[in-house]
């Protein structure tokens, strides 16, 4: 299984792996919204030749206190074709992901999701940090991971998702 960098010449497949793992179209608008925006980055997982994998990250704000701005990123979404899941790819996709925030200076990364799957990664609630999430979700669905030990002490306050993710609801 091979992880890189999404290509143009994904975004077809990268929108049918997006829509068969969430019976829907509304993650792959998302990506397809959200693809030229500053800071964000995709990655594909490829088995012979198809992608059947597929991470993406962008950009969110803190709103309340902190101490010096911060690089922060959401991870959504994350999909696997369904045939494909429970192998592994899901868990490849996002600790790839992850090395390339730190490569990148990523200070922080939030993921709205299930616990029981993102804790396997380091992910704690955020509530645990101070920081609360705008939707109305449970507290232990929405988790951060620091990157970058401390970066996230004394910050306080709301993390809001680009108003893209609003939309596409
Ligand atoms: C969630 C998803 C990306 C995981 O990918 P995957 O390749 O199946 O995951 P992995 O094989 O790396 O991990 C398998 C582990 O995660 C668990 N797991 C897989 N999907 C899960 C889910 N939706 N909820 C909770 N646990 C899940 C498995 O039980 C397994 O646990 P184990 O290692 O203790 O046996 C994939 O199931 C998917 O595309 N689901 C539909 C879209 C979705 O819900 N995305 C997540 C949005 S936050």
């Amino acid at each position: 299984m091979e992880i890189r960098a999404e290509k143009p010449e994904d975004a077809i497949a990268i929108r049918q792996v997006n829509v068969a793992a969430f019976g829907r179209e509304n993650e792959a608008n998302l990506v397809d919204r959200l693809r030229a925006v500053e800071s964000t980055f995709s990655l594909v997982a490829v088995e012979f030749d198809r992608i059947v994998g597929h991470i993406f990250f962008s950009p969110v704000a803190l709103e309340g206190q902190y101490q010096d701005p911060l690089f922060l990123l959401g991870l959504a979404p994350l999909a696997v074709l369904p045939n494909y899941q429970r192998q592994g790819i899901g868990s490849l996709l996002v600790r790839h992901g992850l090395k390339e925030c730190v490569r990148l200076g990523v200070q922080a990364v939030f993921v709205l999701g299930n616990p029981k799957y993102y804790r396997r990664f380091g992910f704690v609630t955020a509530k645990e940090k101070g920081l609360g999430c705008e939707y109305k979700v449970p507290d232990e669905a929405f988790m951060v991971l620091e990157l970058q030990d401390g970066s996230l002490v004394g910050c306080r306050g709301t993390v809001k998702y680009r108003s893209e993710f609003r939309e596409c609801e």
